[in-house]
């Protein structure tokens, strides 16, 4: 997190910020941006850097998103840091970014929350290392009453294990006694989800121009409008949030309905 919540100005200052800032409207800010930081390898390897250097410097880029979040007066923001799958990797990358999400968080603890940050971990837990998942739980605790930002971190994610464990709930509670099973409907399912209570993302961004979901917010993406960038994840900026943002802002959103 940059140092001077302000550094942005600098970028709006020049033509192609003060070009992006005029189109613009400020009344229709997405509340809820999430993320797929795709193409750390690829930027590594076109850079002739090891892949962890790529995933290093994807964490300067979710810096600056972070401050251009705030700035833009985005009210959520979800970003998918480890899928389910990424354990597949090879050992020496997943423990790599392991130390590096604990690296990053100890670092930016006091930045986090002099920004106002809240931190959210969505995931499944019992997989990840004791430290890693101490760093977030500090995090979390520590930034609990902050609403400027809520950053959510979507670590050992996936959407069909976040719906299955959903269905999990049910079930106990069904067998329980304390749900009748004709009482199962959407809100129940989303009110077990791991981040039950925040607003479903508004925009969808994917960097590194592929185009699927990959496994990232299955439930909640239903009407979310989806943003694919050709930029490599270490090089995304505020350019590429407020162009993906005004992209946002030419859809038409009907949600089933008509115009
Ligand atoms: C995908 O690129 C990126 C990841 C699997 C890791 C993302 C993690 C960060 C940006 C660090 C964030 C830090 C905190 C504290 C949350 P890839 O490796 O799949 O790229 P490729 O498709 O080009 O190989």
């Amino acid at each position: 997190v940059a140092a001077d919540p302000t550094s942005g100005s600098a970028f709006f200052a020049t033509d192609r910020g003060r070009e992006l800032i005029a189109h613009l409207d400020p009344a229709r800010i997405p509340s809820h941006v999430a993320v797929i930081m795709d193409g750390n390898g690829r930027w590594a390897r076109m850079h002739g850097l090891p892949r962890l250097a790529g995933h290093r410097a994807g964490a300067e880029a979710l810096r600056e998103l972070i401050t251009a979040a705030i700035e833009l007066g985005i009210g959520v923001l979800t970003v998918f840091s480890f899928s389910s799958e990424n354990w597949t990797r090879p050992r020496e990358e997943v423990q790599g970014l392991m130390g590096l999400f604990v690296e990053v968080l100890t670092r930016e603890l006091d930045n986090l929350e002099r920004l106002g940050v809240r931190v959210r971990l969505i995931g499944r837990t019992d997989s990840m290392p004791a430290p890693t998942l101490q760093a977030f739980l500090r995090a979390q605790e520590r930034t609990e009453h902050l609403r400027t930002l809520t950053l959510v971190i979507a670590l050992d994610y996936g959407g069909r294990a976040e719906i299955a464990d959903a269905a999990a709930s049910i079930a106990h509670d069904v067998a329980d006694g304390r749900l009748s099973p004709d009482a199962v409907d959407e809100d129940a399912v989303a009110s077990r989800l791991y981040a039950a209570g925040l607003p479903d993302p508004d925009l969808i961004i994917r960097t590194s121009g592929e185009m699927r979901l990959s496994n990232f917010l299955l439930w909640q993406s239903a009407y979310s409008e989806i943003h694919v960038t050709p930029v490599l994840w270490p090089d995304f900026d505020r350019q590429t949030l407020l162009e993906a943002v005004i992209d946002y802002q030419s859809r038409e959103r009907r949600f089933g309905g008509t115009s």
